[in-house]
């Protein structure tokens, strides 16, 4: 009886293909070597995710993210409440994948139907604006939010201050969204609107809330009133995330943070055109190209010196059109190349990026990992080696997809490595645990190089208003002198050789399929 049972569970989910632990259904074989197995193994990876994107990842009141949620250690199910926070970050992976459904892009809309997507996109932009009215003095920017059943509010943290990183991330995804809507639904003039003064307002209080002067952008800065008026507010650096977060107080790096430097220089209101150049000249000492030293090759390849090198530093990638400059599409292949030839000459089943950390009881506790990269090109020391993730990925897949492909199955093939909701956050390279859980960081932003990124709508939307050549000229105009001659084009990419012992058992919701049989 209970084999029968078993027997017809298997054949239901045969024959729904209900198998969240889908990545033993190929061989890294077939993902290397025929295009319709990738297109099949990439539409199941959107049927999972998804469920993260739409049942655990969201707050369907607002429409807003929920960062993410911690999952049970053997069960593998959600352990306690979602994460009640979002940040724009998040919210800008979010847009961006509801404006490539809107788009008609061949994996995004196999997430959100256009209906799902255009009240998505309502329900968000009622959200951003009640917030705006509720808090004007964010000056239309969004902090770390806390958000329940439809009520948005600042987090503790952030009652006095609003950073700019993600920020720019945000305006970006507005800003593509905006475009996409230009594009394909032309009649929606209010959602455009609306939309369009989003990003707009951002653009329009930079300068007052976020310029120091003298090409300084503030990384965080502190606002006297979060109740009061842009105009009545008093806006300063807040001191103390100046070494809260190891980093300069400035946003002054060639990675993420460059997004707001960008929406800056064209859409800031400068008085003095002069000025607005001066940000440049304020990011130049970081750009710094390094050798990396291939081992057992004896090649180089070069690339642009990272933070960590984590790949949670290529999301700019993601938003503008990087990648139609021809260095920035080097650079960017290069990293990539990079990250493949560390972790196979390391015996690393992975690769790496900023991450929740790896636990084993539900009851350990939970550290965010900052720290994860690569040493030898990177400019701080990196700290953690132990964990792979499979966003580690996320703008490979801009640069190769075969071997993007090859290199995220490897991984979540690891112990663990998917659940219900899709990929599982981290695997630990030795198969002893994984980081239980599922965040848009870990999911959502691989999920948007796999459909290739929203730049091209970014693009679009640039070249009408007369400033894609100038973003062209700029990119020129600064990585010329450094990276024109870049080492590495004889170097191919590596493929994973290592695999990760079967020490943790799958989660119990989401075992591979053969433990089935054998039992
Ligand atoms: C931003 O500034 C521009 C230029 O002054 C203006 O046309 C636009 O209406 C402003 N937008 C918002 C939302 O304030
Ligand atoms: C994987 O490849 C690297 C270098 O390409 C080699 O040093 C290593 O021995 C290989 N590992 C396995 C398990 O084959
Ligand atoms: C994370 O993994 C490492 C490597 O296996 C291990 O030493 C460490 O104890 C793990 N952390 C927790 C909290 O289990």
């Amino acid at each position: 009886m209970k084999s029968l049972i078993v027997l017809s569970l298997l054949i239901y989910s045969i024959a729904t293909q209900e198998n969240c632990r889908f990545a033993f259904e190929y061989t890294q074989k077939e993902l290397q070597s025929d295009p319709k197995k990738v297109q099949e193994f990439l539409s199941k990876v959107m049927k999972w995710e998804s469920k993260f994107a739409k049942d655990l990842g969201i707050d369907k009141k607002s429409g807003l993210t929920l960062d993410g949620q911690q999952l049970d250690v053997n069960t593998g199910m959600p352990n306690g409440k979602p994460h009640q926070f979002t940040a724009s970050s998040k919210e800008s992976i979010h847009l961006a994948l509801i404006g490539l459904a809107l788009a008609n892009n061949e994996y995004a809309k196999q997430i959100y139907s256009e209906e799902e997507a255009l009240d998505l996109l309502n329900r968000k932009i009622n959200t951003y604006e009640q917030f705006d009215k509720d808090y004007p003095g964010y000056g239309g920017f969004l902090p770390w939010v806390a958000v329940n059943d439809g009520v948005v509010t600042p987090t503790w943290d952030w009652t006095d201050g609003v950073p700019s990183l993600d920020n720019g991330q945000l305006f970006w995804a507005a800003y593509a969204v905006v475009s996409v809507l230009e594009t394909w639904y032309s009649d929606q003039d209010e959602l455009i609107g609306r939309y369009t003064r989003f990003y707009q307002k951002m653009a329009n209080n930079s300068i007052t809330i976020f310029y120091e002067g003298n090409g300084m952008i503030r990384a965080v800065t502190r606002i006297q009133d979060i109740k009061a008026s842009v105009e009545k507010n008093q806006y300063s650096n807040r001191q103390s995330d100046c070494t809260n977060f190891k980093s300069p107080c400035y946003l002054d790096d060639p990675y993420e943070g460059e997004l707001f430097a960008w929406m800056m220089y064209f859409y800031a209101p400068w008085k003095d055109q002069t000025e607005r150049e001066k940000i440049w000249v304020a990011k130049k000492s970081k750009l710094q190209v390094v050798d990396y030293k291939v081992a057992g090759l004896n090649k180089y390849i070069s690339v642009q010196r990272g933070w960590w090198f984590s790949a949670h530093e290529q999301w700019k990638y993601l938003f503008m059109p990087y990648t139609h400059d021809q260095i920035q599409l080097n650079l960017l292949i290069n990293g990539e190349k990079v990250r493949t030839w560390d972790a196979r000459n390391n015996g690393k089943p992975g690769m790496f990026a900023s991450i929740t950390s790896n636990i084993t009881k539900n009851e350990d506790q939970v550290d965010y990992y900052s720290a994860c990269g690569i040493e030898e090109v990177s400019y701080i020391p990196v700290t953690y080696r132990h964990l792979v993730t499979p966003y580690s990925t996320m703008t490979m897949f801009l640069a190769n997809q075969e071997v993007a492909v090859s290199w995220y199955h490897n991984m979540i093939s690891g112990p663990a490595g998917q659940n219900a909701y899709g990929s599982t956050e981290g695997v630990v390279v030795d198969g002893t645990s994984v980081a239980p859980f599922v965040t848009w960081d870990s999911k959502m932003t691989t999920v948007l190089g796999m459909l290739g990124g929203i730049f091209d709508y970014t693009a679009k939307k640039l070249n009408v208003e007369g400033n894609y050549n100038l973003f062209l000229k700029v990119l020129n105009r600064e990585w010329q002198q450094s990276f024109s001659n870049l080492k590495g084009a004889d170097v191919p990419f590596a493929y994973p050789n290592a695999t990760f012992p079967q020490v943790k058992k799958d989660f119990t919701t989401c075992a591979r399929k053969t433990d089935v049989v054998e039992q």
